[in-house]
C-alpha cells in the first residue's frame, strides 16, 4: 500500500538508520525526514539518500505546533515514527528544560496534529513512539523489565521520556489515536554522537585520551545494534497492535567497565599497538548523578508475537562498530570540530 510516513529525529543515531531501511526496503512509501538538527542531527549520516526519488528531508523542530500542523495539511501522512528527542542523560541533569519541551511537549504537538489529521478516519494510520527503557527505573541484580513493568524514571531525560509515554497512552485511550510503543535497551553501533559511552571511549583511546569511567564502572547495560533496532522498528510499525507495548533488548549486559575492557583489547589489536595500551588509559571519574545501577529487557513479547530476534552477535557487533569509526575519521573528526552542521548549508541552501 502507499503511505506517507513521517520519522522524527532522523538526522540522529537510530532515526538514520530507519530512514535508510524505509526508504530502501519500501520504495513505494513516501519517507518524510523530519529534524531540527540540533548538535545531535547530522544529515551527513544520511548522504546515500539524497537521490532517493522516494524520500524527503524538512528541517523543522517538533516544538512548533504550526510547523508541526502545517506539516499534516500540506502531506497525506499516514503514518509517523517519532524518535526526535534529547536523548542524553548527562545533558538532561545539566539542563533539564530542553528535556521537558522537546521529549514532553514536541510529542504532543505531534499527537495533536495527527488526531486532528486523522480524526473520522484511524483506518490504516499509526503513531509509533519510540523510547527507552530507562523509564522503568533502576534494578537490583536480579529480574528484568517486562511491559508491564511499573514506571519508575529516575533522571530528567528518563522521567521526559515517561512523561511521553504516559500522554501517548492517554491519547490511545481517549481519543482512539491508533498507537504503538516500543521501549529499547542501550543501542551502539555506526553514527552515534560520541558524547554516548562507547564512541566517546574509541574516539578516546585513538587518540591515546583517557577513557572516563564514571563510579567504579560497575553499572549494567543491555547493549543492542543499532540495525536490530531499526529491524525491530520496522517489524512494530507494521505488524504491532495498536495500545501495545512492545520491549526491545539485546540478551546482552555488560558492566561499564567489562565492555571497556573488550573495546581495549579490540582497540590494541587494530591500532597494531601493545596488548595493555587501551587499557591504560581507563580513568575512573565522579559518578552520574542519580546514576541507575542496571537496566534489563525481557524481549520475549516482541520475540514471541512478532518473530524478533538480534541478528548480531555482541562480539561481531563491537568489531564492526570499532571498524565503522577507525575507517569513518572524517565523520568524527567533523563532529568533533563542530564542522558536520555546515552540511546543511551546503547540501540545502543551494537549492
Ligand atoms: P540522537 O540524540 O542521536 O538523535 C535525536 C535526533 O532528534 C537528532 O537528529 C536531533 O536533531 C533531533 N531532535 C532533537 N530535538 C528535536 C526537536 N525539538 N525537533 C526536531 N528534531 C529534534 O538520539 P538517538 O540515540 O538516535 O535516540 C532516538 C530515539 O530513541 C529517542 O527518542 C531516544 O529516547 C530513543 N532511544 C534511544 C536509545 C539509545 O540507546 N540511543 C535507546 C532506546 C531509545
Ligand atoms: O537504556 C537506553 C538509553 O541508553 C537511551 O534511552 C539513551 O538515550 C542513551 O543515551 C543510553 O543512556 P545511558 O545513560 O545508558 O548511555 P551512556 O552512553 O550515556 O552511558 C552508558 C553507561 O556508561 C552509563 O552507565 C554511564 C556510563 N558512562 C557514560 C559516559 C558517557 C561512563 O562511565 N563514562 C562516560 O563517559
Amino acid at each position: 500500500m502507499k503511505q506517507t510516513i513521517l520519522i522524527t529525529g532522523g538526522a540522529g543515531f537510530i532515526g538514520s538508520h530507519v530512514v535508510r531501511l524505509f526508504v530502501n526496503k519500501y520504495p513505494e512509501y513516501h519517507i518524510i525526514n523530519l529534524d531540527a538538527l540540533t548538535y545531535a542531527g547530522n544529515l551527513e549520516n544520511l548522504t546515500d539518500l539524497d537521490q532517493s526519488p522516494n524520500y524527503t528531508f524538512i528541517k523543522a523542530d517538533i516544538r512548533d505546533a504550526e510547523a508541526i500542523d502545517a506539516l499534516f495539511e500540506k502531506y497525506p501522512i499516514t503514518g509517523v515514527c517519532h524518535l526526535a528527542a534529547e536523548s542524553h542523560v548527562d545533558r538532561s541533569i545539566a539542563e533539564p528544560m530542553a528535556f521537558i519541551t522537546t521529549n514532553i511537549i514536541g510529542t504532543v504537538n505531534l499527537l495533536n496534529a495527527a488526531r486532528k489529521a486523522w480524526t473520522g478516519n484511524f483506518e490504516g494510520k499509526r503513531f509509533y513512539h519510540i523510547s527507552t527503557d530507562e523509564v522503568y527505573g533502576s534494578l537490583g541484580s536480579e529480574g528484568f523489565f517486562v511491559e508491564t513493568t511499573p514506571y519508575d524514571p529516575r533522571s530528567p531525560y528518563s522521567a521526559s521520556k515517561a512523561s511521553s509515554d504516559h500522554l501517548v497512552r492517554a491519547y490511545f485511550h481517549t481519543y482512539g489515536l491508533p498507537v504503538v510503543i516500543t521501549n529499547c535497551s542501550n543501542n551502539y553501533g555506526q553514527n552515534q554522537f560520541p558524547e554516548k559511552l562507547i564512541p566517546l571511549a574509541i574516539n578516546n583511546i585513538k587518540h591515546m585520551k583517557p577513557i572516563p569511567v564514571y563510579g567504579k564502572g560497575e553499572n549494567i547495560r543491555d547493549w543492542l545494534y543499532v540495525i536490530d533496532h531499526a529491524r525491530a522498528i520496522d517489524l512494530v510499525f507494521h505488524k504491532g497492535n495498536n495500545g501495545e507495548t512492545y520491549n526491545i533488548g539485546g540478551f546482552n549486559e555488560w558492566t561499564n567497565i567489562s565492555l571497556i575492557h573488550v573495546l581495549c583489547e579490540i582497540m590494541d589489536r587494530k591500532m597494531n599497538r601493545p596488548p595493555g595500551t587501551s587499557a591504560s588509559l581507563i580513568t575512573y571519574v565522579k559518578d552520574r548523578a542519580g546514576h541507575d545501577l542496571r537496566y534489563a529487557i525481557d524481549a520475549t513479547k516482541i520475540q514471541k508475537e512478532l518473530g524478533w530476534e538480534p541478528s548480531l552477535q555482541f562480539a561481531e557487533g563491537l568489531e564492526k562498530t570499532v571498524d565503522w569509526y577507525l575507517d569513518n575519521e572524517e565523520w568524527m573528526d567533523r563532529i568533533t570540530t563542530g564542522k558536520y552542521q555546515a552540511y546543511y548549508e551546503q547540501q540545502y541552501h543551494k537549492r
